[in-house]
């Protein structure tokens, strides 16, 4: 009883970040992905944008990672814990979400192996 009641209010919490998620739907179609696209403004901020923003955008920062500018996405990139967060085997980002796809990741691969850029 006492089980079913926690998990009603974890799906209703669940549901709600699902919905927060989607507001950027229409930005980017998945099946676009160029993987040898990976521009901050036109790329990786709307992906940014659309799967992570909900949860990391100030003042409700999951794990103090703020992810609604460059700075943020950049600090994140270069200390290695958004590729990682990525590709992590059981904890990926977006947290209970679907992993991204290949494509999407390698765009994030590449712009960090760029550096990172502000482009
Ligand atoms: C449903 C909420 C949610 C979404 C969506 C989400 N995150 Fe997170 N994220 C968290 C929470 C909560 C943490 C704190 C650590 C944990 O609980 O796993 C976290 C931690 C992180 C960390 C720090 C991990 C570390 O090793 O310190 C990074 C980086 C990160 N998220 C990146 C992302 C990226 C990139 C996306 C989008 C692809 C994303 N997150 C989407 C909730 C979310």
């Amino acid at each position: 009883m006492r089980f079913t009641k926690i998990s009603l209010v974890l799906l209703a919490i669940l549901s709600l970040m699902q919905t927060q998620g989607c507001k950027h739907e229409n930005v980017i179609v998945l099946t676009d992905c160029d993987s040898t696209q990976f521009k901050f403004s036109t790329h990786i901020q709307p992906m940014i944008d659309r799967y992570c923003a909900g949860c990391h955008t100030y003042p409700n920062a999951s794990g103090s990672v703020e992810l609604s500018s460059h700075t943020g996405v950049a600090f994140v990139a270069k200390n290695g814990t958004l590729m990682n967060s990525l590709t992590h085997p059981t904890n990926w980002m977006p947290k209970g979400g679907n992993r991204l796809s290949v494509c999407q990741i390698k765009q994030f691969e590449k712009w960090i192996k760029a550096g990172a850029p502000n482009d």
